[in-house]
């Protein structure tokens, strides 16, 4: 009889025997899987764990502090977090076309990865947070090719290292129940879905740092209100885009010219497929109403009522 802390315990021996004395090194994204490996790992071999947290200033708002905060401050895993947000958004300048954006976030974030791992001595092994999914998914040649998927902690391709994916064999949703076995707190176990490419895919065009401050701060307070009203564990993914359109309104005596913000909210089982959401129309008017009050240089707040097919959950 298959039980959760049967793995645990094997996993952990099994992670002991194949690492005896040597080191291994894991790229946390902030995302479910690399800080279960993460927590698992550092539960089996201790200080022979050395994590890289590549923050690329794609991140939503306060995420990054929460990984820090939970990850070393209450598991003490031992982080070299790098602020690589200049290094991103230098690259990115410019840039329009989705496609391109993600490969360069992708490469960027490879490139960083490498040149902190470099700077390390002695380590043999390279951690991951493939899960069965993933395995089934690479054998296959029928992989989702409409948007090129760059997730975080590929193998970086000149370095030699051994793997270690412990959760090979799981699927998400025991990921999630592995996590909370081992005392993750809960928003980071049940935390929704989100892209690699991060917030660089939710300003539309050109992503700069005015631009991800907005999407941030909108975002923000989406979540927020999802939170409040309970809805956060019947909605699949949610989150505000920024087209980059400006529209008039109206404020006080005076005319604006501000940016639109749009809200993405879906259901769905596993992505392939999605409706939107039906928020109740209160909740809805709540969060337009704070958008357009807390945050600067939004005048208008749409709801995107397409589901998918024909629309895809991001609009990048
Ligand atoms: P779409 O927009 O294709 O999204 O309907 C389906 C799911 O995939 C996520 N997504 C990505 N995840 N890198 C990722 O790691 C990406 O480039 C990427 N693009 C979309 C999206 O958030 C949704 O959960």
């Amino acid at each position: 009889n298959w039980s959760m802390d049967d793995f645990i315990d094997q996993q952990i021996q099994k992670i002991r025997d194949t690492v005896g004395d040597k080191k291994v090194l894991l790229g946390l994204s902030g995302g479910v899987d690399s800080s279960v490996v993460g927590v698992l790992l550092h539960k089996a071999i201790g200080t022979q764990l050395t994590s890289i947290f590549v923050d690329h200033g794609l991140l939503r708002k306060n995420e990054a502090d929460q990984v820090m905060d939970s990850l070393e401050g209450k598991f003490g895993l031992n982080i070299i977090k790098v602020d690589a947000q200049k290094r991103f958004l230098d690259k990115l300048a410019g840039v329009t076309d989705p496609e391109k954006k993600r490969k360069i976030i992708g490469n960027e974030f490879i490139q960083v990865f490498n040149d902190e791992a470099q700077k390390l001595d002695g380590i043999d092994f390279l951690a991951q947070g493939t899960l069965y999914t993933d395995v089934i998914e690479s054998g296959t040649s029928t992989a989702q090719t409409i948007k090129s998927h760059h997730n975080v902690g590929g193998l970086p391709k000149d370095m030699h290292f051994k793997l270690i994916e412990p959760l090979r064999t799981l699927f998400k949703d025991e990921t999630r129940e592995l996590g909370e076995k081992l005392g993750m707190p809960h928003e980071l176990v049940w935390r929704q879905p989100f892209p690699g490419p991060g917030l660089g895919i939710r300003v539309i065009g050109e992503v700069t740092e005015d631009k991800l401050q907005i999407v941030r701060d909108s975002d923000w307070i989406l979540r927020d209100e999802i939170a409040k009203n309970g809805l956060d564990e019947k909605i699949w993914q949610y989150f505000t885009v920024l087209p980059g359109i400006r529209s008039v309104g109206v404020m006080g005596d005076g005319r604006t010219y501000d940016y639109t913000i749009g809200i993405r909210a879906v259901t769905s089982i596993d992505g392939m497929t999605a409706d939107f959401a039906k928020i109740p129309w209160d909740v809805l008017q709540k969060i337009s109403v704070r958008i357009v009050n807390e945050v600067d240089h939004v005048n208008r707040v749409v709801y995107d009522i397409t589901s998918k097919p024909p629309a895809t959950i991001e609009w990048e």
